[in-house]
């Protein structure tokens, strides 16, 4: 007989939300994520400073990077980051906004539940919408190509404003626009781009103004040896993997040697095989070297001699960058190394002011590197990332050909379009597609906000103008004025809009439907180390 006593299911370490519980905690959870990006949206949007477990200080305005940073635990809420992260990967651009429409989807959700609307209801709304508001950010697209320059230069500025860089926005989208172009290729009738054709290197010292764009690629070391050449014209490229000393011994870089004289003096057996080292290089003709690990003192001062230019721990992602930018092979041994293993360059030459190898005139046109400096890390952080957002849009658009308006005019005209769609559709459906639409509002709300100007009033404006057909009728967040975007010039990429609705509209439709759930808790005794010691 087993009445009157409990069954156990799950183990003890479970941990179950059942029912209204459950969509109420993720409902939660996602406003939360939501919230806590929110505040950093728009031009006007604020800045977080995030402290890492090792301490390191991040100071960003990044949707994608601050949800990076702050771990989270509930499973809803890892959702959430997911949509920011999988904005980040397809567009590159508009991490917050899909986070924060994730959060207002979530919301309306909360009152329609509390209407008494059923949770699949409420999804198939969510759908439908998704659906609708994808047919509608088409329709109201433009076209840019490539020959554009002004416009793909205006779809960086947005892309780049508020990212507490703005200073140099007028310098940067030049050159952003300048490397994507010069790595962008036709095939089969379409325009493709490979975003690691265009590198992004940071340089500590000098002023934001001093950004450059070097057609070719740049290593941030400086030539080993004194005696070797500044600079190297129609250069040949030598790339070795393996150290340039002979690990056996333990003479290596310790003792300075500087002369013909003091070399003799050492063993000569060693000697011999350090000057084989450096033998197989000068015997390959190459007159350039970059080593991945270290060069001995012995073998710089061969290749000195010989007039090359020898680089030492080069960076593994700078050799693979130089393989491909040079058509040069990566060689293991340097024993190994032919000509024809040889890279070419018009130009190799050592900054006069800074610690840096430009390589220019590189064989492989489509190797563009874009050179940022700035007073400090934190700086040169932010600014990388605001550069990658660019450069990523402006790669989206000349990819796809196509962008919109910001400034919150996409989305009012997807909450008035949608409504309209939603009296046609009928029944409870209806409900849920309002609610829907009402979920966008969030976007022009807070650029409002963030600016310092009244939500109410300016989503009343905005509202009211497209009521009246102005299609891009959006916020300028420096005047509060209604304006039309596209006189404007605030452009972002089609593929931003898109992916932030489907991605967002999913995840909602998704997470609304969960009426359980179970989590399995890592329990471990207090106490308890997680590995046992030995
Ligand atoms: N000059 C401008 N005037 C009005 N709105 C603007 C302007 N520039 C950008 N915006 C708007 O700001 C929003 C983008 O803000 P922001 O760049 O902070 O967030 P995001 O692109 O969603 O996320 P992230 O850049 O962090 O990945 C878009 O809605 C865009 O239309
Ligand atoms: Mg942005």
């Amino acid at each position: 007989m087993l009445a009157g006593q409990p069954i156990i299911i799950l183990k003890d370490n479970v941990e179950r939300n059942v029912g209204r519980e459950a969509q109420r905690s993720n409902i939660t959870a996602a406003k939360a994520i939501a919230g806590a990006v929110r505040t950093t949206l728009g031009p006007r949007g604020m800045d977080k400073m995030l402290v890492g477990s090792t301490g390191d200080i991040i100071i960003t305005n990044d949707g994608a990077t601050i949800l990076k940073e702050i771990g989270v635990q509930h499973p809803g809420a890892k959702m959430v980051i997911e949509v920011a992260k999988t904005q980040d990967d397809q567009v590159g651009d508009g991490t917050t906004t899909a986070a924060v429409l994730v959060g207002s989807l979530m919301e309306q959700a909360e009152s329609l539940i509390e209407q008494g609307i059923h949770p699949t209801v409420i999804s198939q709304g969510y759908r439908l919408g998704m659906e609708k508001a994808l047919e509608i950010v088409d329709s109201l697209a433009y076209k840019v190509d490539p020959s554009d320059k002004k416009t793909l230069m205006k779809l960086a500025d947005t892309a780049i404003t508020g990212k507490s860089i703005e200073a140099v926005k007028g310098k940067l989208d030049g050159i952003i626009v300048d490397a994507v172009l010069a790595v962008t290729e036709k095939e089969k009738g379409k325009m493709v781009v490979d975003e690691d054709d265009v590198m992004v290197k940071k340089q500590r010292g000098q002023s934001m103004d001093d950004a450059e764009l070097i057609r070719g690629i740049v290593i941030d070391k400086s030539r080993v040896h004194e005696g070797m050449p500044r600079k190297v014209t129609k250069a040949k490229v030598a790339l070795i993997a393996a150290p340039m000393e002979i690990t056996k011994t333990q003479v290596k870089a310790k003792i300075k040697i500087s002369t013909a004289e003091q070399v003799a003096a050492f063993n000569a057996q060693e000697q011999d095989a350090l000057r084989q080292l450096a033998e197989y290089i000068i015997k390959s003709g190459a007159n350039v070297l970059l080593c991945q690990k270290g060069i001995a003192d012995p073998v710089q001062f061969h290749l000195a001699k010989a007039g090359i230019l020898a680089v030492e721990d080069v960076p593994e992602s700078d050799m693979q960058n130089a393989a491909k930018a040079l058509s040069a092979n990566l060689i293991q041994k340097a024993e190994n190394l032919t000509a024809k293993d040889l890279g070419y360059a018009e130009l190799v030459e050592q900054d006069h002011d800074i610690d840096i190898i430009r390589i220019s005139g590189c064989r492989n046109p489509r190797a563009i590197t874009i050179l940022l400096r700035g007073t400090s890390d934190y700086l040169l952080d932010e600014l990388e990332r605001a550069v990658n957002d660019g450069k990523r849009v402006v790669m989206d658009a000349i990819e796809d050909g196509t962008f919109v308006v910001g400034g919150g005019a996409v989305e009012t005209e997807l909450l008035m379009k949608i409504k309209e769609y939603a009296a046609s559709v009928g029944g409870r459906v209806q409900l849920a597609l309002e609610a829907y639409a009402d979920a966008f509002e969030v976007i022009p709300r807070t650029l409002a906000e963030n600016s310092g100007y009244n939500p109410i009033d300016k989503v009343v404006d905005l509202k009211k103008a497209h009521a009246s057909g102005k299609k891009s009728a959006g916020l300028n967040v420096y005047t509060g004025e209604v304006v039309d975007m596209y006189k404007e010039n605030v452009f972002e990429p089609l593929r931003s809009k898109r992916q932030s609705i489907q991605s967002a509209s999913e995840t909602a439709a998704l997470l609304i439907r969960v009426d359980d759930m179970m989590i399995t808790q890592n329990k471990k005794p207090a106490g308890m180390p997680s590995m046992p010691m030995a």
